[in-house]
Formats: structure tokens, C-alpha cells, sequence
């Protein structure tokens, strides 16, 4: 170390270290730059969510579900979130990407699985499948600890002001639109009757799957929201599509 400038830095260093103030307030610079550099971007692009084709936001339908499935404590005991390892990607399909749950409020990625994963539930089972596990869990998978849910088929789904819950998710910046709005309580009741004029549901919901759920076409009950819901999950993004690849490519590449 005969270099005079490193001899000198090296002095200057072992004051910066002996000296408790002057070592708090370098710190504090070096932080502050630090989280200035992190966090101000954030407070100038409009959206951290990449844009993924085919993610729209839920039918009043599968929204009813979907409040359904919070109402019972669904998500104590399943996840909605597929990590990207080998495992999770063998067993529950391709791994969640972040506009997937872009328009669930709260999101649903769950903390515990006692259950499987049900990010890419949709379309894996029958609706009766869905039905009779839903009334009874054990009868399907005699093992499982899941709770019977029979009485949602017993239940009519309350179909009280559907518009004022877009409204206020519209406030929280999901893009439901005036008409989606205006037409929410007869888009709730046309999904679960194939025999009733559905409209433009279909045009304004990419995908919408338009039938009766529960076996039972002459109501609609609470079981019909949830199967409808649970049908959805993960049927909206094709991730294989060379679209989606796309996106995920610029995703990845970020
Ligand atoms: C006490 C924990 C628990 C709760 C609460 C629970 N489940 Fe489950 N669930 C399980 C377990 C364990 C399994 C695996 C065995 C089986 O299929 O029953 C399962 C399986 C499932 C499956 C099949 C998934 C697959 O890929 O095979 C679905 C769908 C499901 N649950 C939906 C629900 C819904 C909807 C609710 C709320 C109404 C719910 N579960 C509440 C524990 C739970």
C-alpha cells in the first residue's frame, strides 16, 4: 500500500468508521439514493402489470362466485398463485403470471395449501364433477378434509344491486364499462340459463362459458356462481398461444 491516493482513501475510510455520526449520516445518503432509485419510477408508469391477451375482467356471474368462494373460506385451504418450479408446473399446468390476477380484489393467491392449487382449475372437471365434490368432498376423494358445501345448491343466489359492485371495482381501476354496468343483473341471470337471451355477453366477456351449472336450470343458485366461477379459473389466458409467448418473452425479459 505505498500508493499515496489508496493510503489516503484508506484513512479517510477509517474515519468515516470511527466516527458514529458521520458513518449514520453516509448511510442515510446511500439509502436514501438507494430507495430514490427503487421506489420514484414506480410513481411515473402507469402500470407494473405486463399486458397479457385474453385476461378481461369477470363476468357479474363469475364475480358472484368468486365472492362466494371468499365468503367459505376457500382460500384457507387453496391457492391461486402456480410458482414457476417444476413441480407446481407438472402438477397444476403452466405458473401464474401477474395479469392473471390483475383484477381480483382481494387477490386470491392464498398463504396455505391443504388443498391443491386452483389457479388453472377451470375446465380440468365436469360441472357435476364440481357439484357432487362440492356437496360432498369425500364421496369423490374419500380421504379428503375438505368440507361439504351442499347448501350452496340450495340457495338462491341473491341477485340484489350487481352494478353498484362493478361500480365500485370500476372505481378501484378495473375497466368495466357503462353498459357493462347497466347490464349487470341480466348478464348474471343470462349466464346460468343457456334458454335466455344472453345479448352481447359473450362479445363484452371474451369467453364467457354461457350454460347451467348446478343440474338444476330452473334456478340459479349460489352452487351455480361458484362452478361457474371455478370453471373460469385459468381459462382466459392462453398461455401457449405464440401471442401469450410473446408477452411472456417481453415478461422474462424485463
Ligand atoms: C379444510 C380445507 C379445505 C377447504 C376449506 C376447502 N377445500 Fe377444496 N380441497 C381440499 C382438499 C384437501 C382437497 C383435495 C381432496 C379433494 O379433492 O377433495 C380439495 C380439493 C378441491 C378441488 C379439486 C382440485 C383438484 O385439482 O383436484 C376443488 C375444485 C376445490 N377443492 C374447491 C374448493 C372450494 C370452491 C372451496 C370453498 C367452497 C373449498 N375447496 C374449500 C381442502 C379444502
Amino acid at each position: 500500500m505505498t500508493d499515496p491516493v489508496v493510503k489516503e482513501t484508506v484513512k479517510g475510510h477509517a474515519r468515516l468508521e470511527r466516527n458514529v455520526t458521520l458513518m449514520a449520516v453516509a448511510t442515510f445518503l446511500t439509502v436514501t439514493v438507494g430507495g430514490i432509485v427503487e421506489i420514484a419510477p414506480l410513481f411515473w408508469i402507469d402500470n407494473t402489470i405486463e399486458k397479457v391477451d385474453g385476461m378481461r375482467p369477470y363476468t357479474p356471474l363469475e364475480l358472484a362466485g368468486r365472492d362466494i368462494y371468499i365468503r367459505e373460506g376457500c382460500y384457507v385451504c387453496h391457492s391461486q398463485m402456480i410458482r414457476p418450479f417444476r413441480d407446481e408446473v407438472e402438477r397444476y399446468g403452466h405458473y401464474s403470471l401477474a395479469a392473471e390476477s390483475m383484477y381480483d380484489r382481494p387477490f386470491q393467491w392464498g398463504s396455505k395449501r391443504t388443498g391443491p392449487d386452483l389457479a388453472r382449475v377451470g375446465g380440468r372437471y365436469s360441472d357435476e364433477w364440481h357439484v357432487q365434490h362440492l356437496k360432498n368432498p369425500q364421496a369423490v376423494v374419500p380421504e379428503s378434509v375438505m368440507p361439504q358445501y351442499g347448501f350452496l345448491a340450495e340457495n338462491d343466489l341473491a341477485v340484489h344491486d350487481v352494478s353498484a359492485n362493478l361500480t365500485a371495482l370500476r372505481r378501484l381501476g378495473v375497466p368495466y364499462t357503462d353498459d357493462d354496468i347497466a347490464k349487470a343483473n341480466a348478464d348474471l341471470v343470462a349466464q346460468g340459463n343457456p334458454d335466455a337471451d344472453a345479448g352481447d355477453l359473450e362479445t363484452r366477456y371474451p369467453k364467457a362459458q354461457i350454460r347451467d351449472y348446478d343440474g338444476n336450470p330452473g334456478r340459479l343458485t349460489e352452487m351455480d356462481a361458484l362452478v361457474a366461477y371455478l370453471q373460469m379459473l385459468g381459462t382466459l389466458v392462453d398461455v401457449n398461444s405464440a401471442a401469450a409467448q410473446e408477452d411472456l418473452a417481453t415478461e422474462k425479459g424485463r
